[in-house]
């Protein structure tokens, strides 16, 4: 096992069933699905690509192998863009990951987060980033970089959190701290996987970034089950808090739970709004639908 420092790898578990998106997730991956005119996968590893990311591991299901393939070579694609379109040319041929640096895994089966990453570990070879793509960040400097910058500095893993409402806690992984080093960085003392309100130890949520030590790959290697039957991370993150410090980072940034159908359209108008092209026209739509002229 190589020790560096430079994080230079990162999964994308992209393999669970996408449930609450069904019928939709039934032919098409979620991660397929876009923010305007881009598939919530290519925000991922467009984040990736700029925080120094070279080695790009993807775990996916026999029916999700598109995910992967978005950032192959599309020759036919290109052969006609080429004739007839030159403007779409580049926008194509720009998200590509060459070829070495791409590498797919087969989750065989949904058995959880934990299990996915697990599947992925003939191809680590040290710390290594996690990012899951339905959780869209948008931020001044891209969020895993802020993640890496965080695990150089203290040289251990460290998990992206955002507060969330208390009714909305049983929806994620819940930390315990009450070793909040500054306002951002903490130390994690527990995790509670998607507790009721009573028993939520904080309002803080793991969000779907993280940048993990090797060691976690060991903790995932007893494929210890939790709740919902699945091999959970936030289980083995919980049992590596014993033997090393995990850090929690609030990071800099506005996040949507792209995962779940009023996410996703929350980010679409959010995306919309920021973006020159369809600011206006957005905007417009919004006024129309508040004065109920529709
Ligand atoms: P989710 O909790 O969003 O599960 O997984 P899901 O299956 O994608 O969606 P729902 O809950 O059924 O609607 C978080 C991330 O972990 C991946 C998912 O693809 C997603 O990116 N994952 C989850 C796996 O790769 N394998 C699994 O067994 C479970």
């Amino acid at each position: 096992m190589k020790n560096i420092e430079n994080i230079k790898t990162v999964v994308f578990p992209v393999a669970g069933l996408g449930s609450r998106f069904l019928p939709a997730t039934k032919s098409v991956a979620k991660e397929l699905f876009p923010i305007l005119n881009i598939p919530l996968i290519e925000y991922a590893v467009d984040e990736a690509k700029k925080s120094g990311i070279e080695k790009f591991i993807f775990v996916i299901s026999r029916e999700k192998l598109q995910v992967a393939r978005h950032f192959e070579t599309n020759s036919k694609l290109e052969r006609e863009l080429k004739s007839k379109n030159k403007k779409f040319l580049e926008v194509i041929t720009k998200n590509r990951i060459p070829k070495n640096n791409i590498f797919k895994v087969f989750q065989e089966r949904p058995l959880g987060l934990g299990h996915a990453i697990w599947c992925a570990r003939k191809y680590i070879d040290g710390p290594f980033a996690v990012v899951l793509p339905d959780d869209l960040v948008f931020s001044k400097t891209p969020c895993i970089q802020q993640l890496v910058d965080i695990y150089k500095k203290h040289k251990t893993s460290v998990i992206g959190i955002q507060e969330v409402s208390m009714d909305r806690v049983n929806q994620y992984g819940i930390i315990k701290t009450d070793n909040q080093k500054t306002n951002d960085i903490m130390t994690i003392q527990d995790i509670v996987e998607k507790p009721s309100i009573k028993r939520a130890p904080s309002n803080l949520a793991i969000i779907g970034r993280y940048v993990l030590s090797y060691n976690i790959i060991e903790e995932l290697s007893k494929k210890q089950t939790g709740v919902g039957g699945e091999i959970q991370l936030t289980d083995a993150l919980k049992n590596s808090i014993n033997t090393s410090r995990v850090l929690g980072y609030k990071f800099e940034g506005k996040r949507f739970d792209c995962g779940n159908v009023m996410g996703a359209i929350e980010a679409q108008v959010f995306a919309a709004l920021k973006e020159d092209l369809y600011k206006k026209d957005m905007t417009k739509i919004l006024q129309k639908f508040l004065k109920k002229d529709y």
